[in-house]
C-alpha cells in the first residue's frame, strides 16, 4: 500500500438535535464567532438560533447572511470584513456547500490576509481560521473535506469556480443533525444526494484512492442509493435522511482523502458556463463518464454496482438509473444546446483539465474525448 495520509475533523457531533450542542463545541475552539450562511437559512430562523447558542455559551457571534446559491468572491470579501472587524477567531459555515465553502474562505482571508484566489491549486494556503461546519443538506461533504470552490467572475460576464485544497480547509469540528435536512425541498435534496453518490464513485475509482477510502466509498453509496429515489420524490423520512447524512459524510470523507476524478473536472465547467447547479451537473455528467471510464476498471466498476444493488455489470447501466430515479433537471432547461456545446466544449473541456481533478480518472481522457463527453451526455 502506498503511504498517504488521512485527514478529518477531529470531533463530529451527528444524530437528532445535536445543532442545540453549538454553544458547547464552540466554546472549545473560539470565543469570537462568526456565522456564515445564506440568506434562505436565515430566513429559516437558523443563523438567528446558531448566534442566539454561540452567545448562550459566553460567545461573542455576528451573522453574516450573504452567502447565495454560489460562494462568490464578493460575498466572501464583506464576510471578511465582517468577520475582521469583530476580531473573530471561529467561522461557523450553516448551509449548503456554497455557504460552507464560502466560511472556508473567509476563514482563509481573515488568516492569511490575502485574497483568496491567490490560493487556487493546491497546498497553497497558508493559514486559516478554526472553521465549525453545519451541513444542511446531504451533498457535498463540505463540512469533513479539505477542499472549497468558490466562484469568481470571468471574462464576458462568464463565471470561474476556483478549486482550492489545503488541509488548513478541514473543519475543527462538525455538527451533523439530520432534522436540518427537513426543510429542502425534494430537487435540491436529489441534486445534494446525487453529488454525494458521485463523490463516492469517483473516490473509489480514483488513483489516489486507499483502503480506508474504499471502505468509505462502498458504504457511502450503500447507505445513500436506496434513499435517493424516495428523497427525489419528497418522500424521505427521519430514517431516510439519517442515511443520506451519513452516506454524504462518508463519501466526503472518501473523496477529502482520494480525491474526485473526471466527472468532478468536467461539472465546474458546465456550473460556470450554464448556472447548472453542483449536484446536478455531476448528475446529468455521471453515467456518460462511468460508460467512458469503465472498461479501464471494470472490477470496481462492478464493485460499485453491487453496492448499488444491482448486477456487476455493466455499472453504467446502473449509475444511469439511479440518476434517473433523481429525476434531475434536464441540460435544456439551463439553456444547453448543441450549438452552444459547439461553441463552448473546447474551453470547457481545457478548463476541466485545468482543474487536475480528471488526472485520477482510471481512464485518461484526451480534450477531444472530454468535449465528446460533453456532447453524449448533454445533447440528446
Ligand atoms: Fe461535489
Amino acid at each position: 500500500m502506498a503511504a498517504r495520509n488521512f485527514l478529518l475533523p477531529p470531533r463530529l457531533r451527528l444524530g437528532a438535535g445535536c445543532f442545540q450542542a453549538l454553544g458547547e463545541e464552540a466554546a472549545q475552539i473560539g470565543r469570537r464567532a462568526l456565522v456564515v450562511s445564506g440568506p434562505h437559512t436565515a430566513a429559516l430562523g437558523r443563523t438567528g438560533a446558531a448566534v442566539d447558542l454561540l452567545r448562550a455559551a459566553g460567545l461573542v457571534a455576528q451573522a453574516f447572511s450573504g452567502v447565495d446559491k454560489e460562494p462568490w468572491v464578493q460575498a466572501i470579501d464583506e464576510g471578511t470584513a465582517l468577520g475582521r472587524a469583530m476580531g473573530a477567531d471561529l467561522i461557523v459555515g450553516l448551509g449548503g456547500g456554497s455557504a460552507l465553502d464560502a466560511a472556508k474562505a473567509i476563514a482563509v482571508q481573515i488568516a492569511s490576509s490575502a485574497p483568496i484566489a491567490a490560493f487556487e491549486g493546491h497546498d497553497k494556503v497558508p493559514a486559516a481560521l478554526p472553521i465549525l461546519a453545519i451541513p444542511t443538506t446531504a451533498g457535498t461533504g463540505s463540512e469533513v473535506t479539505r477542499f472549497t470552490v468558490v466562484t469568481r467572475p470571468g471574462e464576458q460576464g462568464a463565471q470561474v469556480k476556483m478549486l482550492i485544497g489545503s488541509p488548513h480547509l478541514v473543519p475543527r469540528a462538525a455538527l451533523l443533525d439530520p432534522e436540518l435536512l427537513r426543510s429542502a425541498p425534494p430537487a435540491a435534496a436529489a441534486a445534494a444526494g446525487v453529488d454525494a453518490l458521485t463523490h463516492a464513485v469517483e473516490a473509489f475509482v480514483s488513483d489516489m484512492r486507499q483502503p480506508i477510502t474504499d471502505d468509505l466509498a462502498l458504504s457511502a453509496i450503500r447507505h445513500l442509493a436506496p434513499r435517493l429515489p424516495r428523497a427525489a420524490r419528497g418522500e424521505a423520512g427521519p430514517e431516510d435522511l439519517e442515511e443520506l447524512m451519513l452516506g454524504a459524510l462518508e463519501a466526503g470523507m472518501a473523496f477529502s482523502n482520494a480525491s474526485v476524478a473526471l466527472v468532478h473536472g468536467m461539472a465546474r465547467p458546465l456550473g460556470a458556463c450554464f448556472d447548472v447547479p453542483h449536484g446536478v451537473a455531476n448528475g446529468l455528467l455521471l453515467p456518460a463518464v462511468v460508460r467512458f471510464s469503465e472498461p479501464a476498471a471494470e472490477e470496481r466498476y462492478a464493485a460499485i454496482a453491487r453496492a448499488l444493488g444491482e448486477e456487476a455489470s455493466p455499472a453504467a447501466g446502473a449509475v444511469a438509473r439511479i440518476c434517473a430515479a433523481c429525476a434531475l433537471p434536464a441540460p435544456a432547461v439551463y439553456g444547453i444546446d448543441g450549438e452552444q456545446l459547439a461553441r463552448l466544449g473546447p474551453q470547457m473541456a481545457h478548463d476541466a483539465l485545468q482543474s487536475g481533478s480528471p488526472q485520477h480518472n482510471p481512464r485518461l481522457a484526451s480534450p477531444e474525448e472530454i468535449a465528446a463527453l460533453y456532447r453524449e451526455a448533454l445533447v440528446t
